[in-house]
């Protein structure tokens, strides 16, 4: 008997992903740097399905049916490099490595080119949905060609975390398509947790609400339009009580946000396409901030304004208002990944269909929300919008939460309170909004120091004035 497809790298991503094919009843060949954690995987969870281990890599591959399907879950970078290596040599045309771990999709271009040159699909792949996700069902991004995408898609989609009987795994585009939707997948992720936190620590401070009344509300919110994963466990991790002190867990955790580097690969990449992801770009720096203790500790003694909270009747709807800026500054995350997603796939030649990666995002993934349904439909509309904040159903949610989403952020100012998500996604919001932005200002200055021309609102061609001298105007 041979394998359908094997999992080389039995971390536990790996190792559930394994159990997940073997529970779906397909044949999966095991395989691990160190032979006891493949031991381990089938003493355990051999009863699950059939397992086949492997001891060597050249074992390994023997294992596998032709056209071999071979998953490696190792750490990205260098042990990624390592790890193709030693099984592109021992493979044939034909056969296909998929890449489940969070690659950069700059190295996925580059190992697939090269690894095509050899006959061998190279399949970098976002997986989301952590521990529990990869054995219950994934949300999966597979880039890579469409011939590997044939061979390997029923597979995936069979362990494919379901929405309406829809699997969430789709092929993303060719090469690098997957890692970089699985990027952006991850920026939208730090963007949603950093608003989430702005809402808890404006409900505490400026309303005076303890974790316990501010799951609640979270609770409340979730059985509503933002009802997703991340609310849910909101919800849940502000319930909980430290068994050590009986104080809310969340005031016993070190308030210093870590960062794996996707989030920032988000942002960088954006800079390179010039595309204004500012909400995910303010919860990259959020993290960060949170991280420099040294100069937090110097700006403690900065003035501020009086303390205070809201009262009476201000504090009794600031909840609400909260849920409307969360809402509001959700939509614009989404709408900014999305522009990303689509300038990525220009740059690249991907042809990424924005409905499908929200659709297969509905479920599996740490950002499933209800919400992406309005997104699949906005873009499966025959008028596919500009920005997603122009589809009808989101303007309307926009117009209707404008004045709590103002409200908020000036309050948040006014007690001093950073909420710098809810405040640069309604400036995003209101850039996109005005008809004259103070660009012009700037042309003029860049042209006055630099002679960097400017174009006129009157007439075509660009132009230079004299600044230094008579202060003409020439046509260049
Ligand atoms: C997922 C997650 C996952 C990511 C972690 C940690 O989709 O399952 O995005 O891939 O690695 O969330 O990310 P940070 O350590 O950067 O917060």
């Amino acid at each position: 008997e041979r394998a359908h497809i094997g999992v080389t790298g039995l971390a536990v991503m790996g190792r559930n992903l394994a159990r997940n094919f073997a529970r779906h009843g397909h044949t999966v060949a095991v395989h691990n740097r160190t032979s006891a954690k493949t031991r381990a995987l089938v003493d355990e969870f051999g009863h699950e399905g059939t397992f086949l281990p492997a001891d060597t890599a050249e074992e390994f591959v023997t294992l596998l049916e032709p056209p071999r399907r071979l998953v490696i879950m190792v750490k990205a970078g260098a042990p990624t490099d390592a790890v193709i290596d030693e099984f592109a040599a021992l493979l044939e045309p034909g056969d296909m490595i998929v890449d489940g771990g969070n690659a950069h999709f700059a190295d996925t271009r580059r190992r697939e080119a090269a690894l095509r040159e050899r006959g061998i699909h190279f399949v970098g792949t976002g997986i989301s949905g952590g521990e529990e996700g990869a054995l219950l069902g994934p949300s999966i991004m597979p880039g890579g060609s469409p011939e590997s995408y044939a061979a390997l898609g029923p597979i995936l989609e069979d362990i494919a975390a379901k929405v309406d009987g829809v699997p969430c795994c789709t092929h993303i585009g060719p090469d690098g398509a997957g890692h970089f939707v699985k990027m952006v997948h991850n920026g939208i992720e730090y963007a949603d947790m950093q608003l989430i936190a702005e809402a808890y620590d404006l409900l505490g401070r400026a309303a005076g609400l303890r974790p316990a009344e501010i799951a609640e509300v979270f609770k409340g919110w979730n059985s509503g339009r933002l009802e997703s994963y991340l609310i849910e466990i909101t919800a849940e991790v502000l319930a909980h009580t430290d068994a050590d002190t009986g104080r809310p867990f969340v005031d016993v955790v070190q308030d210093r946000a870590e960062q794996k580097g996707t989030g920032r690969w988000t942002v960088q990449t954006a800079l390179d396409l010039g595309v204004p992801v500012s909400g995910i770009a303010e919860a990259v720096f959020a993290r960060s901030l949170s991280g420099h203790t040294d100069i937090r500790a110097a700006g403690r003694g900065l003035p501020g304004p009086t303390p205070g909270t809201l009262d009476g009747e201000a504090a009794a709807r600031f909840a609400d208002d909260v849920e409307q800026a969360l809402y509001a500054s959700k939509i614009v995350a989404y709408a900014q990944g999305i522009h990303q997603i689509e300038a990525g796939s220009t740059e690249y030649d991907w042809a990424i269909d924005p409905g499908k990666v929200a659709e297969i995002w509905r479920g599996g993934c740490i950002i499933r929300a209800r919400f992406l349904n309005r997104i699949r439909e906005a873009y499966d509309s025959p008028r596919r919008p500009d920005s997603l904040l122009s589809a009808e159903y989101f303007r309307d949610a926009l117009a209707g939460a404008q004045d709590a989403w103002r409200r908020v952020v000036a309050t948040s100012a006014e007690l001093g309170i950073p909420a710098p998500g809810f405040a640069a996604a309604l400036a995003y919001y209101d850039g996109l909004r005005s008809p004259r932005l103070p660009a012009a200002l700037i042309q003029a200055q860049r042209d006055f120091f630099g002679a960097h021309t400017y174009r006129r609102v009157d007439r075509d061609g660009s132009f230079h004035t004299e600044w230094s001298g008579d202060r003409t105007e020439h046509a260049v």
